[in-house]
């Protein structure tokens, strides 16, 4: 396993570690590459947030809902998730059977904020994103940040549906959505930049 997928139980918050660490088991063995791309998540929010000298408790929150926030996808049938060609009916069922999971399981369970940050990583700043439809300023800057680790870790693996894509083509689709207002282009520069070796002119 390399560093990517190393957790750093330091950055769960205290008063939830022990239930962070228990669902974190039930999603390994549910589905290996959901907990690989959870702890992968989590660590891509560590990098982004010391780079952008947050302190300590922003980085605990973030890094416990990097770890949390599909964690809904333990509700979802294995071969609905897992199924290589999947219908626009399926999609639906996987994106928001998951998003109210993460809910479920976090809600009333995790401070407040990191549940809002889990439940919060599918939005997109134009409003078209799920489940709330939330816009601008309603999509905090933890959230923001969550958001482009969870599409960069996302298109950087390989599924079963798809080989893993050369870091040429994810900063294209990525820089799509900018264009297209959905994603805030200074944290998706930022995390290309980091992540995937693309010109460190965009953060200039
Ligand atoms: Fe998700
Ligand atoms: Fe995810």
């Amino acid at each position: 396993m390399n560093d990517n997928h190393c957790l750093k139980t330091e950055y769960i918050k205290e008063n939830c570690k022990d239930y962070v660490l228990t669902m974190l088991e039930r999603i390994k063995k549910f589905s290996m590459e959901t907990y690989t791309h959870s702890i992968d998540v989590a660590n891509k929010t560590l990098v982004l947030g010391k780079k952008l000298k947050l302190n300590k408790q922003d980085l605990i929150k973030l890094y416990t809902a990097g770890l949390m926030h599909d964690v809904g996808k333990l509700d979802l049938d294995i071969n609905l998730l897992e199924k290589p060609k999947c219908t626009p009916e399926d999609l639906a069922k996987i994106r928001m059977g998951h998003i109210e999971g993460t809910k479920k399981y976090l809600e009333g369970i995790v401070d407040d904020d990191i549940c809002k940050i889990a439940y919060h990583h599918h939005e997109k700043l134009n409003g078209t994103g799920y489940p709330q439809g939330l816009k601008g300023e309603q999509i905090t800057k933890l959230d923001r940040i969550l958001q482009i680790c969870d599409l960069i870790s996302a298109l950087s693996m390989q599924r079963s549906y798809r080989p893993k894509l050369e870091s040429r083509t994810i900063d294209r689709i990525l820089d799509n959505w900018v264009n297209v207002g959905e994603l805030d282009k200074f944290y998706v520069n930022l995390a290309e930049c980091t992540f995937i070796n693309v010109d460190n002119e965009k953060i200039q």
